[in-house]
């Protein structure tokens, strides 16, 4: 079944939940499996609240509401660059369900390479030294569907969008995942995707940020409550504003670290 398909949400939701593995690298307890309704199934990543590592930036126990927070975000803007996601019990307790993405290998997003290996069209984002000293370069692709992730980690205070976060679906559509750690009230927008820092958002991004900055004039606050503080709300409505009212990609606020680590 597609990501996209209109049926996933309810899938994810209403679905029997069977875990077939578990992802070894991750460091929760990230867990694989399929949800299966009348017939239909869909796999999916399952992310118990209690498999969360206590982390001390986060408050403890909220970054599967963060997930779920973030995909609603996606959705009001209408950026599509989370897989459906949603939060409910699963066989360890509540948790995180989104839909899993095949991914095409071949269609590469993000990379680290030698300076002469540079994709044409590709921007830079940092100069580096691999392991035996040789000049490496953490690049990433000019495509619109990055732009429109870049300015939604920029409005989530995304702190973790690592190459391996971004994902060239099968489906041709591009995803990003693990948005455990957005959404905090303190700048913490760290991410791979620096390429366009200063340049104009292009006009479809501004479009998706007043749609979202409208939705959360409306219903948006509602959905969002289960999930994060009404101070949370209020720092990603002034995030969309301040988005709106200079429309370019900023420059690294110069807190903290602004590439997350490991950058894959
Ligand atoms: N919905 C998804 N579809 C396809 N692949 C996914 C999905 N969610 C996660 N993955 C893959 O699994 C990897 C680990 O998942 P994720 O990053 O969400 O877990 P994590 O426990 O937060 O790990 P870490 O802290 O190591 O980043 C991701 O880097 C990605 O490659
Ligand atoms: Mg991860």
């Amino acid at each position: 079944m597609d990501p996209r398909d209109p049926a996933v949400p309810a899938l994810l939701r209403h679905g029997r939940i069977e875990i077939t593995g578990r992802l070894v690298d991750a460091s929760n307890a990230t867990l694989f499996g399929t949800v299966t309704a009348d017939g239909a199934q869909v796999q999916c990543v399952y992310k118990p609240v209690r498999g969360e590592r206590p982390l001390w930036d986060f408050p403890d126990g909220t970054l599967a509401g963060r997930e779920v927070a973030a995909y609603l975000v996606s959705e009001a803007a209408g950026f599509h660059v989370v897989p459906p996601t949603v939060l409910r019990d699963g066989p360890f307790g509540p948790g995180m369900v989104q839909v899993w993405v095949d991914t095409d290998d071949e269609r590469e997003l993000v990379d680290v390479c030698a300076p002469a290996d540079v994709p044409p069209g590709w921007l830079g984002v940092l100069r580096a030294r691999g392991s035996r000293g040789e000049p490496a370069v953490l690049v990433h692709a000019d495509v619109p569907p990055l732009q429109a992730m870049a300015a939604f980690d920029i409005v989530t205070n995304n702190a973790d969008r690592k190459g391996g976060h971004v994902l060239a679906g099968l489906d041709g559509n591009v995803y990003g995942v693990d948005h455990g750690l957005c959404l905090h009230t303190e700048d913490k927008l760290r991410t791979v995707l620096w390429g366009w820092v200063g340049r104009p958002l292009p006009e479809d991004v501004v479009e998706a940020l007043k749609r979202l900055r409208s939705e959360l004039d409306d219903g948006l606050p509602d959905a969002l409550n289960e999930h994060i503080t009404l101070r949370e709300m209020r720092m990603l409505t002034a995030r969309v504003d301040a988005l709106l009212a200079n429309p370019c990609y900023p420059e690294p606020s110069g807190y903290g670290p602004a590439i997350p680590w490991p950058a894959f």
